[in-house]
């Protein structure tokens, strides 16, 4: 897309975000798959299966010893992932959350992670019910107030977590302003999980973050077909200590699935585009149906932090929510009666899903949180798929007219 103007030195598209840099889909297609580096000069990276490789002498090798310390398969995917957020370091895990335990590990007794309040179901309980029983503490703030966040740093804080935008109310976060508050205490890390946009639509590092988290499982597979997660970074330090906690910690992935998350990423840009093409259209037509109470979308004029959108990310991805006017009964007819929408979890793949976060992908997150959040059991959470636009208008057409 070419930019067509500058505002505060971003290039801007014709829509407005900020202009996609030229190179993002070479990068995905070639960068750690150069066929040189196989005897055999296969194009497409050989999945390599063995859990062990052969020393030249006791403790000599040529960079692989055990699968769990290290494998060329995922070794491919971890050069190619790193370049796709401008980072120097990739890691891969069996999970996104795994990957979030694998950070949670780098804190210890006593020290405290400071999270944004509107984060994914089971980041939240792995915070509230597994990181506090270590004696972490953690407060829950609303991020888009810089002020709470500057006032919830204590001398302790060694962990900013945030998620942006937010899930599943769709909140946009300003990193950048984050981060320069963050970096004023030393020591404090700050992780922005970007499994919403991708590296496609946002890319952290360049706006000041540390870390990079993905749940792979989402946009960057793309496919609904494996679960896994990733985190890169620019930081040495981080990335050692992170490196050394992956094998210590062994949520590490299969090399089979290293494979498919590394193939689907040569289509992560072409399938982003149809995502945030689709989710507008979708979002525009709600926002004018007289059985929808409000949209959530960061590409609507009518979201609240549109320009703030618009100056950190390429784009807007393909999820979105919406508040149903009524509650559980409405949304239920709703998504029982949905036939090209599938009504399940998860999000980010080619499929087409919707669900209902407060008794679905939020329910472990505490009743009372859950009110001042306005997950109510109206709020219906849309994956806008890579379907034809007019089906899928035409099946929340109908599922609307049920209601
Ligand atoms: C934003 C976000 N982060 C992390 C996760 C956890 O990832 P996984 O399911 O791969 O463990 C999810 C899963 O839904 C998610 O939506």
């Amino acid at each position: 897309m070419s930019a067509d103007k500058v505002t505060n030195g971003v290039e801007r598209a014709a829509d407005g975000f900020r202009a996609q840099p030229k190179g993002f889909a070479t990068k995905a297609i070639h960068v750690g798959q150069s066929p040189e580096q196989w005897n055999s000069m296969a194009v497409v990276p050989p999945i390599s299966m063995s859990t062990t490789f052969k020393q030249t002498g006791p403790a000599q090798h040529k960079g692989f010893e055990y699968g769990r310390s290290g494998n060329p398969t995922r070794d491919v995917l971890e050069k190619c992932l790193a370049s796709l957020d401008n980072g120097k370091y990739g890691l891969t895990f069996s999970s996104g959350l795994g990957t979030t335990t694998c950070v949670v590990t780098m804190l210890k007794a006593g020290d405290h992670i400071l999270s944004g309040d509107d984060i994914y179901g089971g980041t939240n309980r792995l915070l509230r019910n597994v990181a506090m029983n270590m004696n972490i503490s953690v407060d829950f703030v609303d991020c888009t107030n810089l002020a709470k966040v500057e006032a919830a740093i204590k001398p302790n804080t060694k962990l900013i977590w945030i998620e942006t935008p937010t899930n599943p109310t769709l909140k946009v976060i300003d990193i950048e302003a984050v981060c320069k508050i963050a970096h004023k205490h030393p020591g404090v890390v700050v992780v922005v999980d970007n499994t919403f946009l991708s590296a496609y639509l946002q890319r952290p590092l360049d706006l000041g973050a540390d870390i990079v988290m993905y749940s792979l499982t989402k946009y960057m597979n793309g496919h609904s077909d494996v679960i896994m997660g990733a985190l890169v970074t620019n930081d040495e330090a981080l990335y050692t200590r992170l490196k050394f906690l992956q094998n210590a910690t062994g949520i590490v992935p299969s090399p089979f699935d290293c494979y498919l998350v590394n193939r689907s990423l040569k289509t992560l840009a072409v399938r982003m585009e149809r995502h945030k093409s689709n989710s507008l259209a979708v979002a525009q037509y709600l926002e004018k149906h007289p059985k929808v109470e409000k949209v959530l979308h960061p590409g609507l004029p009518s979201h609240p932090q549109h320009e703030l959108a618009k100056k950190q990310t390429y784009g807007h991805s393909g999820i979105m929510s919406f508040y149903i006017k009524g509650g559980m009964e409405q949304s239920s007819v709703f998504l029982k009666t949905l036939e090209v929408f599938t009504l399940a979890e998860s999000l980010g793949g080619f499929e087409s899903l919707a669900e209902l976060p407060s008794v679905m992908t939020h329910a472990s997150v505490p009743a009372e949180d859950r009110v001042v959040l306005g997950i109510t059991d109206g709020l219906v959470r849309l994956s806008v798929g890579l379907e034809d636009i007019d089906d899928l208008i035409a099946d929340l057409k109908q599922a609307l007219d049920r209601v």
